[in-house]
């Protein structure tokens, strides 16, 4: 029979641990927050809802669930016609070539968490891997 002290610190271990990655994606969120604040709501718009036919949204964009692009594009800019929910956008989006990859997994963080389905943070590694991979855009 295991003791009940030994369950309960393993209960606090588990619990513990599960505020830790909680904390994490408070953090990685409102720092995102503050970036993308910085970074990106000049044309994508605060509410994240982009600006008539110059910016594209991100909130409610397909965009969202494709990390890779996401942080491909945070980046090294974007240089292409795209259509977001039937309409066309064609500006250039300038690169951010003085972000570091955990403030780009931040902003990923914030953007997914913000207005994609994501209810935890964007690991690191992920936007190191995508970052390895990028084609232009
Ligand atoms: C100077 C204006 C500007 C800024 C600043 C900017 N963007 Fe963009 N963004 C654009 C434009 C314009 C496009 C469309 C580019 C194209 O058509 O090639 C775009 C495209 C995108 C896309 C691709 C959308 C899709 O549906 O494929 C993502 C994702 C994105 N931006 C995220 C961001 C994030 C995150 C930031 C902040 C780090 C940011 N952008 C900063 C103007 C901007």
């Amino acid at each position: 029979m295991i003791k009940p002290s030994a369950l309960i610190l393993a209960i606090m271990m588990l619990a513990s641990c599960q505020n830790a990655e909680e904390l994490k994606s408070e953090q990685y969120f409102v720092e995102g927050y503050q970036l993308y604040t910085t970074h990106c709501a000049n044309c994508h718009q605060p509410d994240g809802k982009g600006m008539s036919n110059l910016y594209p949204p991100l909130a409610g964009s397909p965009a969202l669930t494709n990390k890779a692009l996401i942080s491909c594009v945070i980046k090294n800019g974007m240089r292409d016609t795209i259509q977001v929910n039937g309409k066309v956008f064609s500006r250039p989006m300038p690169a951010n070539p003085k972000l570091t990859e955990i403030e780009i997994a931040e902003i990923v963080s914030f953007v997914s968490m913000k207005w994609g389905k994501d209810s935890t943070y964007t690991k690191i590694e992920t936007v190191q891997a995508a970052l390895q991979g990028c084609k232009t855009y």
